[in-house]
């Protein structure tokens, strides 16, 4: 019986091992490829792999398999990407069980990757990118650059080509956005994207006022509402009081009005209706 229960409790935890947390924030900076553990994961190790240029088959980078570090020295493909660039990528795996591979990014310009600033301007984004590169130079017409853009902490799906700085517009005010770069031959993505830049888009002269005036009026009504509402909820009986008007009683008002100020009628300058008949009041209602 308890072997039973045990059974149950046991058995489906070993058998639904969930495989490992993928290693974050993989970055390559002058053949040093660092990447964030989980830090919650025990017992993992990673392995890098690189793709040659027009190939899509992945090969482990020598001494960089199965290593429990977070950090790995790639200079061995050197030679390999002088023929063409490289693609890197890092796994994780846990007792057989792999985590999905993640892409490095090159934190700096590269013959394969690009060099890139951003400007932020109210609503548009603009990313300054060469037209004199090496490798733009080497594949003449047929290369350009590829950027990726989209809100921070979404997936930057959407893209822009262009042959050299490209401007993003309709850009939300006020948001920061992400953008990543990387080189395009024909129709396909080349070597190793940057690293992903972010940039708060400003808000023009006219929506920051718009922006203002609405904070200041919502302040005021919260400051006020609160105020109101305690006075209505709970000082009403004062408040009826404070507005029920103050009668002063002055003397004068009740002396007789002295005669030659009193209205006479004489009865010759006004006209009466004649009346001609009369009903009940019960009949007229
Ligand atoms: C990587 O290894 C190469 C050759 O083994 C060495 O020259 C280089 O200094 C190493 N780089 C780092 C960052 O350790
Ligand atoms: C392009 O860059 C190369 C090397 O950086 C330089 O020699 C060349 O003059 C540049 N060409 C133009 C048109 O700027």
């Amino acid at each position: 019986m308890l072997l039973g229960v045990l059974c149950i409790l046991v058995v489906p935890r070993v058998f639904s091992e969930a495989p490992p947390a993928p290693p974050q924030d993989i970055q390559v900076d002058n053949w040093l490829l660092r990447w964030s553990p989980d830090p919650d994961d025990g017992d993992v190790t990673y392995t890098a792999q690189y793709s040659s240029f027009d190939s899509c088959v992945w090969t482990d980078v020598p001494y960089c398999v199965h290593i429990s570090l977070n950090s790995c020295n790639v200079s061995s493909i050197k030679a390999r990407s002088e023929y063409g660039c490289v693609m890197l990528r890092v796994q994780a795996e846990r007792h057989g069980q792999n985590s999905p591979s993640v892409q490095a990014c090159s934190k700096h310009g590269h013959l394969c990757t690009p060099d890139f600033s951003l400007t932020a301007s109210p609503g548009s984004l603009t990313v300054h990118l060469s037209r004199n590169t090496t490798f733009l130079r080497e594949h003449a017409d047929h290369a350009k650059y590829r950027v990726y853009y989209g809100k921070k902490g979404e997936a930057l799906q959407d893209y822009k080509d262009g042959p050299a700085s490209v401007t993003i517009d309709e850009l939300q005010e006020g948001q920061r956005y992400c953008t990543r770069v990387q080189y395009l031959y024909f129709k396909q993505t080349e070597g190793l994207p940057t690293c992903t830049q972010c940039e708060l888009i400003p808000e023009s002269d006219s929506r920051r006022t718009v922006t203002i005036v609405s904070l200041v009026l919502v302040g005021v009504l919260l400051l006020v509402f609160p105020v109101i509402a305690y006075f209505f909820l709970f000082q009403r009986e004062r408040f009826k009081r404070w507005l029920q008007p103050r009668y002063t009683f002055r003397e004068h008002l009740f002396e007789p009005i002295p005669e030659p100020f009193l209205p006479i009628h004489s009865s010759t300058e006004e006209h009466y209706d004649v009346i001609t008949s009369m009903s009940p009041v019960e009949l007229r209602e």
